[in-house]
């Protein structure tokens, strides 16, 4: 077998087509949905993320403002700036770039931003409502797995889905959201005893580790699907996930590639997720 692709560049496409519909609407009516982004420090990966956030709002049309703070800055001076962006009308959505310095509490920073504007989902009000499957912003990664599981009309009801790893922003969201559309999961991680026995009975397996090579060929059930949530560089230092891509092609039925795969769902979903906080202030 060889597995079909699920092309993120291509759905992602398609997606921001009609993102760009509905915030040209929503002008119409007097409102420009719109992202801050705030990023501390000068991590190379983190500053390319960012870059690629606020290009990806202009795109599409929207708003969006980016502070860089050095390394220096101290939690109470960010947390004065997370409140502002908070009384903002101009911002429907507020992202800070993880991780974070050492010397600063990323979850006092992540609490104190506006729940109706956590277009990250990592906020605790955000997680509890994923958790109860009451509305509220979904963590980016994962909703973006699910828009491609979507996407082949993939039915997950009675399924077997595996995880990968136990992240907050990946792993346990990725879990929940596959549980409500009543998958069996089973979440793996560093500790798993026999990962090969159970990745092997899997219909659907997440990568969202961080590890090349992570999931190989004999892992993995023919026809199974598999979605690769790892960045990683290679020995030539190109990107790359955790998933052995030629092996594994040869045996899934469908998997994402790296580049080209998750990647771009995480940032289409953060769009999504700003456009639907700016219609909601709409009606507030
Ligand atoms: N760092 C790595 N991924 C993410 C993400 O999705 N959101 C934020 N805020 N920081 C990250």
């Amino acid at each position: 077998m060889t597995a079909q692709l699920i092309n993120g560049n291509e759905l992602s496409k398609s997606i921001r087509a009609a993102l760009t519909q509905r915030a040209a609407t929503l002008k119409t009516k007097g409102l420009t949905p719109g992202l801050a982004v705030i990023m501390v420090g000068e991590n190379p990966a983190s500053q390319v993320y960012v870059r690629n956030k606020v290009k990806a709002c202009e795109e599409v049309g929207f708003f969006s403002s980016l502070d860089t703070y050095p390394q220096t800055i101290s939690e109470n001076e960010l947390l004065a700036h997370i409140r502002l962006l908070n009384g903002d009308p101009k911002i429907h959505g507020i992202l800070v770039q993880l991780p974070l310095p050492n010397h600063i509490n990323s979850t006092r920073v992540i609490e104190s931003i506006d729940p109706l504007k956590d277009v990250d989902g990592f906020h605790i009000s955000s997680a509890g409502a994923l958790l109860k499957g009451m509305p509220g912003f979904w963590p980016c990664t994962p909703y973006g797995c699910m828009k491609m599981l979507d996407s082949i009309d993939y039915d997950l009801k009675g399924k077997h889905a595996v995880v990968l790893g136990r992240s907050d922003i990946v792993g346990k969201p990725m879990a929940l959201m596959l549980l409500e559309q009543k998958a069996t999961v089973t979440i793996c991680h560093s500790s798993t005893l026999n990962l090969k026995e159970i990745t092997l009975q899997a219909d659907v397996i997440v990568c969202a580790v961080g590890k090349r090579n992570l999931l190989t060929k004999d892992m993995v059930k023919p026809g199974a699907v598999v979605i690769d949530v790892g960045m990683n560089r290679d020995d030539q230092g190109r990107l790359c996930g955790d998933v052995d891509f030629p092996g594994v092609s040869e045996v899934a039925g469908f998997i994402t590639p790296v580049p080209g795969g998750v990647g771009p769902m995480t940032i289409t979903m953060l769009l999504q997720n700003t456009l639907d906080s700016a219609e909601k202030y709409l009606c507030r």
